[in-house]
């Protein structure tokens, strides 16, 4: 059984995670529909508590909970009182006496989400935290391997770039490994977290040798936000030794897909002409987005906001 919040991959277990991905797969019909609309979540409330700047994440939650028939608050931390210094626990509990059935929280701050989750009654759903976990991803990005490949035993997952910064990398290294695939991590020494290999992941810093019989490549962002000094001489040399083109894929094996959770910095991590075609699938990750929240809000959202029981 889940717990009532959804605040990392860690807490899962993989029946959880296949269970989420079914869910999504009936969802992913809804968004086929002429209607996009079902009345699962009718008379319940969803606010989007977004302390982070968000493009996908924010408007795929908000669709999603659209396309559940729930009521959607976007509160937009700089037309709040945070500007006037409430704390971010006084203006969570203000939310929450208006008696919503989940807050989506995104904050820069790693742990943010499970400090608002102990003081309220409704259900936190982990938007991203800092460099901690952002669940939704790895759960949308597990959604769109399974619909390419159709399993997740015995294939090579590689994650490349800025691990240490990188929530996305953290929560699919848990969310692929516990479904059964290898990962595979793949960056300059200074962006590979010590540990890395201890949650069950290889460690590369030949990125040939990490692309070798590889079936999914991750290429992440720079999160130059998260970075304080200097990781890598130049953007030009990262983009020249860990920068995928689809020369480098060629270490790879030959239907690997290519993916990125965006926003994606052209040129640098990604080539142009790759990000943009096969076998790119950077807009079916954006698409199942929706799908999967709808999921997670179906199964998060849909029971009583209490913390009793
Ligand atoms: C990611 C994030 O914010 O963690 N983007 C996203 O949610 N799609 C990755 C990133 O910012 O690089």
């Amino acid at each position: 059984m889940m717990g009532r919040d959804l605040l990392g991959i860690e807490d899962l277990d993989r029946a959880d995670l296949e269970r989420i991905l079914e869910t999504a797969e009936r969802m992913q019909e809804v968004g086929r529909r002429d209607v996009k609309k079902v009345p699962t979540l009718r008379g319940r409330t969803l606010v989007n508590l977004f302390f982070e700047p968000s493009t996908r994440t924010r408007t795929s939650f908000e669709i999603a909970g659209k396309r559940l028939s729930a009521d959607v608050v976007n509160f937009s931390p700089s037309s709040s009182s945070l500007t006037k210094a409430e704390s971010i626990l006084d203006t969570a509990m203000t939310l929450d006496a208006m008696a919503p059935d989940a807050v989506v929280v995104r904050h820069k701050v790693a742990g943010v989400p499970k400090r608002i989750a102990d003081a309220l009654a409704a259900p936190v759903i982990n938007a991203g935290d800092g460099a901690h976990e952002h669940p939704t991803q790895a759960l949308l990005d597990c959604f769109t391997v399974k619909q390419e490949k159709g399993r997740f035993d015995g294939l090579t997952v590689t994650i490349i770039g800025d691990i240490t910064h990188s929530r996305v990398a953290r929560s699919n290294l848990y969310a692929f490994s516990k479904l059964g695939a290898e990962v595979r991590l793949a960056a300059p020494p200074t962006m590979l977290p010590a540990g890395v290999e201890s949650l069950g992941a290889k460690a590369y810093t030949s990125l040939r040798e990490a692309l070798e019989g590889a079936d999914v490549v991750m290429v992440l962002r720079i999160q130059q936000e998260r970075m304080e000094g200097c990781f890598f001489p130049s953007i030009r040399e990262y983009a020249a030794t860990f920068g995928i083109d689809r020369k480098k894929l060629r270490y790879a094996k030959d239907d690997v897909i290519v993916m990125h959770p965006g926003p994606v910095n052209r040129g640098v991590e990604i080539a142009h002409d790759l990000a943009d075609r096969r076998p790119s699938v950077i807009l079916d990750q954006v698409r199942n987005g929706v799908a999967v929240r709808m999921a997670v809000l179906y199964q998060f959202a849909g029971r009583p906001a209490t913390r009793e029981g």
